[in-house]
């Protein structure tokens, strides 16, 4: 970044600040590639113009099958809670499942790859994977009585059975909500709470690192914290894992615990019906971290997000029927669900749900699967490609597989992992789409058309066909691009993929994603609403946008969301604990990870163990994902006069960097003693 653009970007923000490199130069596409890619035609841009918004979005909602078609684009009578394809009845499991099976019922819909390399990949075909939703979705109505409109929580981990949970819910239009699986049980209750689910769907156990987990434990944790909360979960449904033997060692609940595998013998070739859905009915929530401690549950609606998740699948993934597709993605997360299920599947692909972690049993696994079940298309995250370098940087070579197409997301990518990702893993022959985008957004906001716009390392591409990005200083003027200068990056306009609202807080929604550069509360236009995404970023001359990172609370450790004060809530958690304050720090692999630095309640000690017990509590109330680098007890934190904790210097001092100006503090003087204590380490 120059010192230009870090001007532009607030305090908070200043330590988030992932993104150190400059403008780099273009790659093309080989002419291979685009001699087979779906979109080519660069007047996509022109007809996605803004003069031609909202109408172009036909041509995404046209790729899918309609009960009835829709009357009416975009209804923005509610803005900005935007309602897409009014009056339009759809089914998202039908267009995932159903349309494929006269021309492609024998075609593999799911590869699931066990992590166990002597247990066999289960290849699920869509005539399978279409009596396996059947069957599922006819107990779910059956057995628990479960209708449109119902909530329920998935805790499921990467299984075959994830998305067939999902589609059969989808198919009653019964409201998903899964919860990554990495996540603790108490995340899941608070997840269950705030929807209001009367059901918890898990699995067994799984495999990680070559170890079996308990998932079922899980479970527990999760009934009852949800039980203390008020929420009364009725059963749980808990699949087993593939092989279909029970497999956890945690205890089943009688009368609430239900083993799916065995119940569901009593529903085979049962068939049930999908229920044609208004084209604004949600689909699923999907929780996301915040400012605040508590997690937004995302409202996704039917038809728009599908039609967003497909159109983006075929035009920036480059998806035909033919390809494997490989998204190394956990389906708990957004790009699970838009870039592993509804998106591949609503284009007939076969797409491969992988179980275990990228090195297990060693750093050629993900070769030996892309080459093992012939993948074209691989998606995985700089976290990822960092980690794999690292470990086996000669490895892709080593195998017999062929990529035309990668993606990369979740973080900026350093252009010198971009070019490994491009030469090693691509061997230089695959296009790499970098596509920037959020939980919120369903699907991709800026990214390069593969075949239409060239690459360029480290920059995310232009705003997508039909979304138009603006850069706002902090004043509201717009950043014009080209200045190198930094602002906050909106999108000008609504689009089908956006989440709808936030599950049961209109307020939150509007307040936090709206209010700032709203033009005028009343109004029900849609240009007077740009959406606020939270992110800082420099629009370069050609319109590529580089995201530099989150200019909120929140802080984005191996491209997954955390929020400050959901970290800071769980370290609070421990009763010796006074305050609580947490910063992001560089890391090699992850991007960045969480330092927490404590003050203690007046009688207490620092000691080894205590620091041990606070990140074992943020383990316990998040999930290991949220596992502090290093846990600092401090004498007292550093405060403006008016009592502020300054994260800024807690930062600068993780970061090594340099914590400035340190007079205006009501302490100044605990800034050297903390500086001291990092020096010892
Ligand atoms: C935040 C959203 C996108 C789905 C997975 C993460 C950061 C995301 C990129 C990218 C730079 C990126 C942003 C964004 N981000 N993709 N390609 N380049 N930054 O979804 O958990 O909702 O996080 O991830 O800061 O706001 P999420």
């Amino acid at each position: 970044m120059t010192e230009k653009e870090k001007k532009e970007v607030t305090e908070v923000s200043e330590a988030q600040i992932a993104v150190h490199w400059q403008e780099e130069g273009y790659y093309y596409p080989s002419p291979k590639f685009i001699a087979q890619a779906n979109m080519t035609d660069e007047t996509i841009y022109d007809r996605f113009s803004l003069d031609n918004f909202p109408n172009c979005f036909k041509e995404y909602a046209d790729l899918l099958d309609w009960y009835k078609y829709w009357d009416e684009i975009l209804d923005t009578s509610d803005a900005p809670c935007y309602k897409w394809f009014r009056g339009g009845l759809i089914n998202a499991s039908y267009n995932c499942v159903d349309r494929h099976l006269e021309k492609n019922g024998n075609k593999t819909a799911i590869h699931f790859v066990p992590e166990l390399e002597e247990e066999k990949t289960d290849h699920v075909t869509y005539q399978e994977l279409w009596v396996r939703v059947n069957e599922f979705a006819a107990l779910l109505q059956d057995y628990c009585g479960l209708k449109a409109g119902d909530r329920v929580t998935l805790h499921m981990p990467m299984s075959a059975e994830l998305p067939i949970t999902m589609l059969a819910l989808a198919r009653l239009g019964v409201i998903h909500s899964q919860v990554f699986g990495g996540f603790s049980g108490k995340s899941a209750a608070d997840r269950i709470v705030d929807s209001g689910s009367e059901y918890l769907i898990t699995m067994d156990a799984y495999y990680r690192g070559g170890k079996l987990l308990d998932h079922k434990i899980k479970a527990d944790e999760a009934f009852e914290t949800a039980a203390e909360q008020g929420q009364n979960v009725k059963k749980v449904l808990i699949w087993q894992r593939y092989g279909g033997k029970y497999s956890a060692e945690t205890p089943l609940v009688e009368g609430r615990d239900v083993i799916v595998n065995d119940l569901l013998k009593n529903y085979y070739g049962k068939r049930v019906d999908p229920v044609p859905m208004p084209a604004e009915a949600p689909l699923f929530l999907m929780y996301t971290s915040g400012t605040t401690g508590k997690p937004k549950g995302c409202q996704h609606g039917t038809g728009g997000y599908l039609a967003y998740a497909a159109g983006t699948s075929k035009y920036v993934q480059d998806i035909h029927p033919e390809d494997v597709y490989w998204c190394m993605a956990d389906i708990g997360w957004i790009t699970g669900h838009s870039y592993i299920v509804y998106g591949p599947l609503a284009l007939c692909a076969s797409t491969v749900i992988y179980e275990g972690i990228p090195n297990y049993p060693d750093a050629g696994r993900c070769w030996r699967i892309a080459q093992d079940l012939n993948v074209n298309i691989f998606h995985t995250a700089p976290t990822a490609i960092r980690a794999l370098r690292k470990i086996g940087p000669d490895e892709p070579a080593k195998y017999n597989y062929d990529f035309k197409h990668m993606t990369t997301v979740g973080e900026p990518i350093e252009p010198e992992v971009w070019k490994w990702y491009y030469k090693v893993v691509g061997k230089g022959k695959a296009a790499i789409v970098d596509t920037w985008w959020q939980t919120e957004t369903g699907g991709f906001l800026c990214s390069t058309i593969p075949a239409v716009k060239p690459m360029k390392p480290g920059s995310a591409g232009p705003g997508m066909p039909g979304i138009h990005p603006v850069v706002y200083d902090d004043e509201g003027h717009e950043v014009p691009p080209g200045q190198g200068i930094a602002g906050n990056i909106c999108i000008q306009n609504p689009w089908p993929g956006m989440f709808q609202t936030i599950w049961g807080d209109r307020d939150r929604f509007v307040s936090q994603y709206f209010e700032r550069y709203c033009k005028n509360p009343d109004s029900k236009d849609w240009r007077d609403w740009p959406y606020l995404t939270g992110d800082a970023a420099v629009v370069a001359e050609d319109g590529y946008v580089r995201i530099l990172g989150r200019i909120d609370d929140v802080i984005n450790v191996s491209g997954h969301r955390l929020g400050t004060k959901e970290l800071e809530s769980a370290a609070l958690v421990v009763p010796e604990v006074a305050e609580a304050a947490v910063v992001p720090v560089k890391h090699d692999i992850k991007g960045v990870e969480p330092d927490m630095f404590i003050a203690l309640k007046p009688g207490f000690e620092a000691s080894e163990a205590l620091a041990k017990k606070i990140n074992d509590a943020l383990i316990t109330e998040i999930g290991p994902i949220a596992k502090a680098r290093k846990v600092w007890i401090v004498p007292d934190m550093p405060k403006t006069r008016s009592g502020k904790i300054m994260r800024r210097i807690l930062a600068a001092i993780s970061n090594g960097t340099d914590v400035g100006d340190t007079m205006t503090l009501a302490n100044p003087e605990v800034v050297e003693a903390i500086q001291k204590m990092a020096s010892e380490g």
